[in-house]
């Protein structure tokens, strides 16, 4: 048994629909791999159609599941009907939602422009409420019982220089799981969120490590366990919190980053830098 395994037993999602935002590409095509190896039936949605229907073709004959390529601007509420609509149509009712898509780059926040500020604002943290308003109306007009799980990150309650849009959206998408965790638990729908550290995928390392940078900065080194995180480890975490054997989590947000953002925060956590020859000698002048 290994961590790049898949961990839940197989049927885990026979039966269920569960919609992937930004399904296409990345994280959320692992995280939808792994549903359908589960048995789900998956809708992955995003922008761009063509993206969306080439990994549709492929994950349909890697799983032998279903999956259904929607094209859908999470910053337009009236696609984000048209997705749950022609799902309930194609697959029946949605029984989870995967709040994945995301905009983010690195920058000096005085060098954006206010459109530029905007635009992350609005996937990120627009586009998740958009979607989770209108998935739970229908859930609670259904009396149909969901789950929901955001994905965020690390510093969404810490906070990031050079990322401030996506850090000031991911908190607020942050406070939504928790809000929603309590207001909706009548209906039975569940919200939790998880924050990944580094995974690498081409979108995230093409606009956060442009350039040199990606050599200059080994993420990997930033990571007590000293290594990225491999997709199937997330796919795990995400399929957990969206089967009914997570029944009882209900507004937690669960940190996957090998203790990376403890690292930054603990205060003497530097020390690590301090060899044995080094302790020795501190051991030795304390006995004096
Ligand atoms: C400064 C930038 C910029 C950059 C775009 N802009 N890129 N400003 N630095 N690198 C500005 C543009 O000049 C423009 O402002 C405004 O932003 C909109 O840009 P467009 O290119 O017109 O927008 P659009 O085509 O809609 O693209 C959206 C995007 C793009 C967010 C800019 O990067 C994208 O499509 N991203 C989707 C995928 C993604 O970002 N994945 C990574 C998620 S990773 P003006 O004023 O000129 O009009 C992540 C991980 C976090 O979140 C944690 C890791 C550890
Ligand atoms: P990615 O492949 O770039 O995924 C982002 C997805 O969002 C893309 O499929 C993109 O597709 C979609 N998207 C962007 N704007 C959209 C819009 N307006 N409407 C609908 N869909 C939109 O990057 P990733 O690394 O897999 O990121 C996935 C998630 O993990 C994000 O929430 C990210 O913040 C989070 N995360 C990643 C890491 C990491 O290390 N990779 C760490 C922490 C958190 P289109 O371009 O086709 O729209």
């Amino acid at each position: 048994m290994t961590h790049t395994e898949g961990m839940l037993r197989e049927g885990s999602f026979k039966g269920k629909n569960i919609i992937v935002t930004g399904g296409g590409t990345g994280l959320g095509r692992s995280m939808s791999k792994y549903l359908l190896e589960l048995g789900a039936q998956v809708i992955i949605t995003s922008r761009k159609l063509d993206v969306l229907k080439e990994t549709a073709k492929e994950l349909e004959s890697e799983t032998g599941g279903k999956v259904l390529p929607l094209s859908c601007d999470v910053r337009e509420y009236d696609q984000i009907e048209q997705v749950i609509k022609e799902t309930e149509n194609t697959f029946g009712p949605v029984h989870g939602l995967l709040n994945n898509a995301a905009g983010n780059f690195i920058s000096p926040t005085e060098r954006l422009s206010h459109r530029a500020f905007n635009i992350v604002l609005d996937i990120v943290l627009k586009g998740t409420s958009q979607f989770t308003l209108a998935m739970g109306k229908r859930w609670i007009e259904q009396k149909q019982p969901g789950t929901i799980l955001n994905i965020v990150t690390t510093y969404a309650w810490t906070g990031s220089g050079y990322v401030v849009p996506s850090a000031c959206a991911k908190a607020g998408v942050l406070a939504l799981t928790r809000s929603l965790a309590v207001e909706w638990a009548k209906y039975g729908i569940r919200s939790n969120a998880i924050a990944p550290g580094p995974f690498p995928t081409e979108g995230a390392w093409s606009r956060l490590l442009p350039g040199e940078l990606a050599e200059k900065f080994d993420l990997a080194k930033r990571v007590p366990l000293k290594r990225v995180g491999e997709h199937q480890e997330l796919a795990n975490l995400a399929a957990y919190l969206l089967s009914d054997f997570s029944a009882y989590v209900n507004g937690e947000v669960v940190t996957i980053d090998g203790g990376e953002w403890l690292k930054g925060a603990g205060e003497f956590n530097m020390l690590e830098m301090v060899t044995p020859e080094m302790w020795d000698m501190f051991e030795n002048m304390r006995g004096k």
